[in-house]
């Protein structure tokens, strides 16, 4: 399937769940307050890939990333690394609350993959 349906309205804020799309994982997390602020307040020059959080996510509460690491292609883990967004177990990058390179060899931020929204409680990836 090109595409895949998925019901978010079960994670809790706060939480990061993983679910596979084209044969690759996609990481849904559903941010804080906090972390919205965090992914915002960020100088784009203080950002190796500069990209605006408000240009990789269609609601601010929700970060939809493909979970492969743009350096090549392990699958970074969860709520870990100085910028508490994801921590590269391979060669040490790390990545923000938006998924952007902030550290460490991947050369770009996480892909958004394309999605939408098809209701308040479900996405449609791809
Ligand atoms: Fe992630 Fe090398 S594959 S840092």
């Amino acid at each position: 399937l090109a595409s895949t349906e998925v019901d978010i309205s079960a994670i809790p804020e706060g939480q990061i769940v993983t679910v596979k799309w084209r044969g690759k994982p996609v990481f849904i997390r559903h941010r804080t307050a906090a972390e919205i602020k965090a992914a915002e307040d960020v100088p784009l020059a203080d950002l190796p890939d500069p990209e605006p959080d408000s240009k990789r996510v269609h609601k601010p509460e929700w970060l939809v990333v493909i979970g492969v690491c743009t350096h090549l292609g392990c699958i970074p883990t969860g709520k870990e690394g100085a910028f508490n967004g994801w921590f590269c177990p391979c060669h040490g990058s790390t990545y923000d609350v938006s998924g952007r390179i902030r550290s460490g060899p991947a050369p770009s931020n996480l892909e958004v993959p394309q999605y939408a929204f098809i209701s308040d409680n479900k996405i449609k990836i791809g």
